[in-house]
């Protein structure tokens, strides 16, 4: 579905990070779970580069200085990487912008449990925030999160409180654990702690690295990726991955916009 959103706030909430509120029509809130993404159209200009996909950070109702009137409302956590990001933290309380969505395959909640472990890295936290407040309802949640450096760790305080207990570390060590976020991780898992799934989104070497402690260890893992998409919803395979079957004589491809970007770690060729 295509909806004109009106910004709500865009707030700065780490040195190039921002949190964008958008207004959303009602069926968009009922209809949306968590891992699923928006094509957010940043100008009017038929520019490729200024439709972005964003993974829904959270959906929900506020209320408004109305008494007895709601509103349903999408948030989404960027960084400032180029054209198109850098013109969206421009943006200010009452603009338009062109929202698709809510697109994509999420993640699947499964069973309740006491081990459901998120792993996140920088902006990656977006939708493993939204997957967190559904997975609290029913289970333990434990969230690995890491980053370059401080600025690059964000929302901490929202995980912690959902109750989710948290993990954080940091290449500089300067916030959290100096180090890895996977190897917090794996060091977690070798002390027994009975994890019954991981979810994981981050930049693509990570992935790969929970990809691997998942096959090694055995947990089911569902990984969300990050694409360049021009159309998000299958048409221009710009987005496509290689699947666990690929090779030169059988190609084996998915899309990350339509198929995903949520997959079991096992479809995957990496
Ligand atoms: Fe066009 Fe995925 S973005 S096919």
């Amino acid at each position: 579905m295509n909806f004109k959103a009106t910004v709500i706030t865009n707030v700065e909430v780490s040195p190039g990070y921002f949190r964008l509120r958008l207004t959303a029509p009602q069926f968009f809130v009922t209809a949306a779970s968590p891992g699923q993404f928006v094509m957010v159209r940043v100008s009017a200009s038929i520019d490729p580069l200024l439709r972005r996909p964003f993974g829904i950070f959270d959906v929900g109702v506020m209320a408004t200085e109305y008494p007895d009137v709601q509103q349903p409302f999408l948030d989404i956590l960027y960084k400032v990487v180029g054209k198109g990001t850098a013109m969206l933290a421009g943006f200010h309380h009452g603009d338009q912008m062109e929202v698709l969505g809510p697109l994509g395959k999420g993640f699947g909640t499964g069973e309740p449990s006491e081990g459901k472990v998120l792993v996140g890295g920088g902006v990656g936290l977006a939708p493993l925030y939204y997957l967190a407040r559904e997975l609290v309802k029913e289970s333990r949640v434990h969230l690995f999160a890491g980053g370059r450096g401080r600025d690059d760790v964000l929302c901490i305080t929202e995980f912690e409180r959902l109750g989710v207990e948290t993990y954080v570390s940091t290449d500089d060590g300067t916030l959290g654990e100096r180090g890895l976020v996977t190897e917090v991780l794996e060091r977690y898992l070798a002390n027994g702690t009975g994890a019954k799934t991981i979810y994981a989104c981050g930049p693509f070497p990570m992935l790969k690295a929970v990809a691997e402690i998942a096959g090694r260890t055995g947990i089911p893992c569902q990984v969300s990726l990050e694409a360049y998409m021009a159309c998000g919803v299958g048409a221009c395979l710009g987005c496509v991955v290689k699947g666990r079957d690929h090779s030169e004589a059988t190609p084996d491809y998915r899309c990350v916009c339509k198929d995903g970007p949520v997959f079991d770690h096992t479809e995957l060729s990496w």
